[in-house]
């Protein structure tokens, strides 16, 4: 069986963007439409209540636009609302977090983790749930970084970013973890700047990568692959802004990692 639909990828903003480059990668002949919920960003200070609502209006809207199957590319929706929207919607639904940590738990490394993301993500304690029921012995340390989406969002690259990074890491100083998870799809614009802050041997765990492994992984298992030669992509906004698709073309080529 073959299926020339798109598939669908929603997050706040522009951090998903992170996880359509490595689609595109990963699938160059699919077509994904990503729809950037930008009328109700930032997602990371939302309520749980919030948080699913917004995530079922976004899946509402996609479907809609009959995808084949939806990424939710959003530590913070996949953290507060997939459990529950999954089985509401005969698509298959995929989020970031299960595939990350049962990547890691294959890697065998990993005895401490540190997990930073959105203050919604971390108040949810769902990295930590996922991590301890696949890799019981790990110990997690959490971090909330309620600024850095925004500043990501608006491709901060001054002095006060790097600052505000390097405040947020201070935790993990003093702990030993031998790897950091960035439970945000904004934060690998900042790879860099963590990379830099952080002592060099912890391994930096960016999600995108892992993520698009998973969807392909499903769509061959699901019999979802298109037969076309060649795939695209588009981009919608719950609320226009002059900028977003300029700013998203850089990221998806990478020019914006900071
Ligand atoms: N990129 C999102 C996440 O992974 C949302 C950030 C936000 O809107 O606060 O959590």
């Amino acid at each position: 069986m073959v299926d020339n639909r798109t598939i669908g990828i929603f997050d706040s903003g522009m951090g998903g963007i992170t996880v359509l480059s490595q689609l595109i990668k990963e699938l160059p002949k699919e077509k994904f439409l990503y729809l950037a919920d930008t009328k109700n960003f930032p997602y990371g200070g939302k309520s749980k209540e919030e948080i699913l609502a917004l995530t079922k209006n976004n899946i509402e809207i996609l479907i809609n636009r009959q995808v084949k199957m939806i990424v939710i590319a959003c530590g913070t929706a996949t953290s507060q609302a997939l459990d529950e929207v999954k089985p509401l919607y005969s698509v298959p639904i995929i989020g970031i977090i299960e595939p990350t940590v049962l990547e890691l738990k294959q890697r065998k490394k990993c005895k401490t983790i540190g997990v930073i993301a959105t203050e919604g993500t971390i108040r949810s304690k769902a990295w930590e749930r996922e991590i301890i029921k696949q890799i019981p012995q790990t110990k997690v340390i959490n971090q909330a970084c309620p600024l850095l989406a925004s500043m990501a969002e608006k491709g901060e690259k001054e002095e006060r970013v790097e600052r505000t990074i390097q405040e947020y890491l201070k935790p993990f100083h003093n702990k030993e973890i031998d790897t950091l998870i960035l439970g945000c799809t904004h934060y690998p614009i900042y790879t860099n700047i963590i990379a830099r802050n952080l002592p060099e041997k912890i391994k930096i765990v960016d999600t995108s990568y892992i993520v698009a492994k998973k969807v392909k992984e499903i769509l061959k298992q699901e019999q979802l692959e298109t037969i076309e030669p060649k795939g695209n992509y588009e981009i919608i906004l719950t609320k226009e802004i002059e900028e977003f698709k300029t700013m998203a073309e850089k990221w998806l080529k990478k020019e914006e990692t900071i």
